[in-house]
């Protein structure tokens, strides 16, 4: 069976538990699936990146990548455990500043940002924009002049290595459209010119490899890269005081994922930093990470109920579920795996291979293919795990279906945090023309 995450257990009844929910009552009359966010599990691995970071490396920042999962709810549990928060549009900005997130612990992203969000993080007081182009460097330049602001600012750059994962969720190697190449000198002539600049205050380097990843091998070999790039600018009298490492650790999907802890990951980071600096006589810079899958993928879980049955004879077994591409797109965009259980059926010992399909009209709308179920059946709950990061925020209404709703469990409760959409929020920006009433 799945491997069972957090706070997940199986009740007396032979239900699937999350923090203390029921799983199969919760969900027995929704229409739609429902997102749900076990709370612990996600407090849990703030505080281990936390913690670890305190044990051997204090002079650091965890910021959680909101990209993975973001709500106003999640900021303030971001804020609670202690994390800075990493932005990457002027939305997860907006979001961040109606939650009251303390500004300063702020960093942004973006390869492409825009006069408009530039301006809103400044005037909001942002802790740290990272500039990704020589484009962007100009854009700032200004901006800060007209406001009169100066501002603190990091460099992605890319270190040209590959991290072994997915070709679309990889970022560090020379042809990613992020951040400036080491090559020809390109990454050191933009920190001069940032290092020149009146309203600018050049703190470091960011760099971000790739995501679920899991091992070092790719972090190491650009550490060393970074390092080496940061003893050339000390010789120019160019500091780099802040490095920040990205996120990128990887989940358990499914039976074939086997991550290392976030706390041996953390230790790993911090020892290549403190011996490929250490090596160069550079003085330890400030670490930051970004993590978000890791923080929030296992926390969520997808809550389905199965309709149809579609046997083809000779070739599968379709089980449709009441949700599909739309509250999930990483199967059909990055062929990705998951695991599921039948949660009204803990117990059963029947078992069989199936596949499952969305209700989206589109042949790829398959969620799991050819995956083993305890004795899925119409009416029964199909719980997909590790839905956590990158479901619910690239979602889509494709079909006009729904988003759903997304809801932290604990202590046996459940709280909505993201309300469900219904058909009204659907038609909110539809607009009929006068002339075609
Ligand atoms: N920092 C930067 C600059 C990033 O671009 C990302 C992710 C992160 C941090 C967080 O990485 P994580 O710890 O979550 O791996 N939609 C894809 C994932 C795209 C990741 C984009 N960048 C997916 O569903 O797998």
């Amino acid at each position: 069976m799945a491997k069972l995450h957090g706070t997940m257990n199986i009740n007396e009844k032979g239900n699937l538990e999350i923090g203390g929910l029921d799983i199969a009552e919760f969900a027995k009359n929704n229409e739609y699936p429902v997102y749900l966010m076990d709370e612990e599990l996600i407090r849990k691995n703030m505080k281990e990146y936390k913690e670890s970071f305190e044990e051997f490396y204090p002079n650091s920042r965890v910021h959680y990548a909101s990209k993975a999962f973001m709500s106003l709810a999640m900021c303030k549990i971001a804020e609670k455990e202690g994390l800075g928060l990493d932005v990457v549009s002027g939305g997860e900005l907006y979001t961040a500043i109606k939650a009251n997130f303390p500004m300063e612990k702020i960093i942004m992203h973006g390869n492409n940002k825009s006069e408009q969000e530039i301006r809103m993080a400044i005037e909001n007081g942002i802790g740290r924009i990272v500039i990704d182009n020589f484009y962007e460097i100009d854009l700032l330049d200004k901006i800060t002049k007209e406001l009169d602001k100066t501002i603190d600012v990091m460099l992605r750059i890319k270190p040209g290595i590959h991290a072994d994962t997915h070709h679309y969720i990889t970022t560090g190697h020379e042809d990613s459209k992020f951040g400036f190449i080491i090559k020809e000198d390109i990454a050191k002539k933009a920190i001069k010119l940032v290092s020149e600049k009146e309203k600018m205050n050049f703190k470091g380097i960011h760099m971000h490899i790739g995501s679920q990843v899991f091992n070092t091998k790719g972090y190491e070999e650009s550490i060393k890269i970074i390092a080496k790039l940061s003893k050339e600018l000390k010789n120019e009298n160019i500091t780099v005081k802040e490095f920040d490492l990205g996120g990128g650790l990887g989940v358990v999907y499914t039976e074939a994922d086997d991550p290392m802890t976030i706390k041996e990951f953390v230790k790993l980071l911090i020892q290549s930093v403190k011996s490929e600096f250490g090596e160069l006589g550079l003085e330890l810079p400030k670490i930051m990470v970004e993590p978000g899958r890791s923080i929030v993928g296992e926390a969520g879980t997808t809550v389905y109920k199965i309709g149809s049955i579609t046997e083809v004879p000779g070739i599968r077994k379709y089980i449709a579920i009441n949700g599909g591409m739309g509250d999930n797109i990483r199967p059909a965009l990055y062929q990705a795996k998951y695991d599921a259980v039948v949660a009204n059926k803990m117990n059963e010992v029947k078992k069989e291979v199936v596949t499952v399909a969305g209700k989206c009209c589109e042949t790829g709308d398959i969620i799991l293919k050819d995956v083993e179920l305890n004795n899925p059946e119409s009416g029964d709950i199909l719980a997909v795990f590790t839905t956590g990061a990158y479901n619910y925020t690239m979602a889509s209404n494709y079909n006009r279906l729904p988003v759903p709703g997304v809801a932290l469990v604990k202590d046996g409760k459940i709280d909505w945090i993201i309300k469900p959409q219904n058909y009204d929020d659907i038609l909110r920006n539809d607009i009929v023309p006068e002339r075609l009433k």
